[in-house]
């Protein structure tokens, strides 16, 4: 065990959060006032190769490992939590999810385009009917000679308004539950396909939330991955990265709430002292630290796992269960220490508030990942071998 980041990884981190503070730090409250932040920010990730850091070099990324993928995610949501959910959707959910389950035609036409950010991709699970239950999904797939035709309606889906291409999940036979769903990859321009924007959201209101669309949308069998009645196992396993992320980021808001207070309590006089002074003040600041270290441990775990090929799902579940918690409970302490300063958009910390509310619904409510902790600790979830495990990082397990 090394608690020590190497030189590469520390290089990464630098990276990034020079990238985040040049050309997102100046403008996210402007983003998240005006609740709209345009597709060039994404762009300038694929351009600096951020989109494609954990893919392998032959498939167009820089072939880092996890932790560097960690500390990525956790720089980009210290400065806005839309940044990593771009990361999470493109990079977790989608082409990670392509790196283990797709063909090498589909590696080469989805994948490399996507590492090299000049494809932006996203992912299509849950509907207007069906989040925790994801077996539960109505969107369905027929097929028709050497095609199947897509039919339903998905809800929640970032980026839905500024993606190419998008990791869909439809079922064959609704009566067959979860073993009914299969994965396709339905590329916009097709006919038949459109996305929407959702408005009016609490947080993460400059990231582009929406919906996806269905009506006879004739999919080629090419565009199919993995097998028929794969897709709960797909799907899952590419939330397995997606939470990954989630929790990374988390880190990041919560070393920024912690920034933002400690910076605020030694600014801010009452009673003749800092109010880093007052006793209340720092067990506030107390519980940040201790948050900020157990996540950062855990998400290091899970990615550790990830790194070498290991099943992770407890892991990473998790993480990002504890992580995103923690997030949101330093979010509003941080607003507690600002006061009423706190309350208004002045200062960064109640946009971290409304952002970190979303990441304790999405990739798994607070209350699926308890069920799924309880389940593996009382031995009623034990995880099965899959016939096409996740791979270890570029440069492990050779
Ligand atoms: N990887 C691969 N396969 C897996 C897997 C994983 N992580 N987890 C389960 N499977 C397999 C199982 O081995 C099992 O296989 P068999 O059919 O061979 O037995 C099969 O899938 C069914 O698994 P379970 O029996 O565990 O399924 P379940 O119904 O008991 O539990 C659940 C499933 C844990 C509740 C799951 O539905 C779940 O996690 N729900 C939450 C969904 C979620 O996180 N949605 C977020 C959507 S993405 C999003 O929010 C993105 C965004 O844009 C913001």
């Amino acid at each position: 065990m090394n608690f020590e980041y190497t030189e590469e990884q520390q290089q990464v981190r630098e990276m990034v959060r020079e990238f985040a503070a040049r050309e997102a730090a100046p403008f996210v409250r402007e983003w998240d006032t005006k609740q709209n932040y345009s597709r060039a920010i994404i762009d300038k990730m694929g351009e600096a190769g951020i989109l494609g850091l954990p893919i392998p070099e032959e498939y167009g990324g820089l072939g880092l490992d996890y932790i560097s993928f960690a500390l990525a995610c956790e720089e980009m949501e210290y400065v806005d939590t839309t940044l990593r959910v771009a990361l999470s959707v493109h990079v977790g959910l989608n082409s990670l999810t392509l790196l283990q389950w797709a063909n090498e035609d589909q590696k080469q036409r989805f994948l490399v385009p996507q590492a090299q950010g000049t494809k932006i991709a996203t992912f299509g699970l849950t509907e207007p009917g069906a989040g925790s239950d994801a077996a539960a999904i109505s969107t369905t797939a027929r097929k028709d000679g050497d095609d199947y035709i897509l039919n339903g309606a998905k809800m929640w889906i970032s980026l839905a308004d500024l993606a190419d291409n998008f990791l869909v999940f439809a079922t064959l036979d609704k009566d067959a539950g979860h073993k009914g769903m299969t994965a396709f990859v339905v590329e916009r321009g097709m006919e038949g396909f459109t996305t929407g924007t959702i408005h009016g959201k609490l947080g993460v209101r400059a990231g582009n939330t929406g919906e996806m669309s269905f009506n006879n949308v004739r999919v080629p069998s090419a565009n199919r991955i993995g097998e028929e009645g794969e897709g709960f196992k797909i799907a899952m396993s590419a939330i397995d990265q997606g939470r990954f992320t989630v929790a990374a980021g988390a880190v990041g808001l919560t070393k920024a709430a912690l920034d933002a207070s400690t910076k605020y309590a030694n600014e801010r006089h009452t009673f003749g002292v800092p109010i880093g002074k007052h006793q209340l003040v720092q067990q506030m600041i107390a519980k940040m630290v201790a948050g900020r270290e157990v996540s950062e441990l855990l998400v290091m775990k899970a990615a550790e796992l990830k790194n070498r090929g290991i099943r992770n799902t407890k892991e990473t579940s998790l993480a990002k269960w504890y992580a995103c918690d923690v997030a949101l409970q330093s979010a509003d302490d941080a607003v507690q220490i600002h006061g009423s300063y706190g309350f208004a958009d002045d200062y960064p910390v109640e946009r971290m508030l409304r952002n970190a509310r979303g990441a304790v619904i999405y990739e798994g409510t607070r209350e699926i990942h308890q069920i799924v902790q309880a389940e593996y600790e009382l031995g009623y979830r034990i995880d099965k071998p899959l016939n096409k495990p996740q791979p270890p990082a570029q440069g492990y397990g050779e």
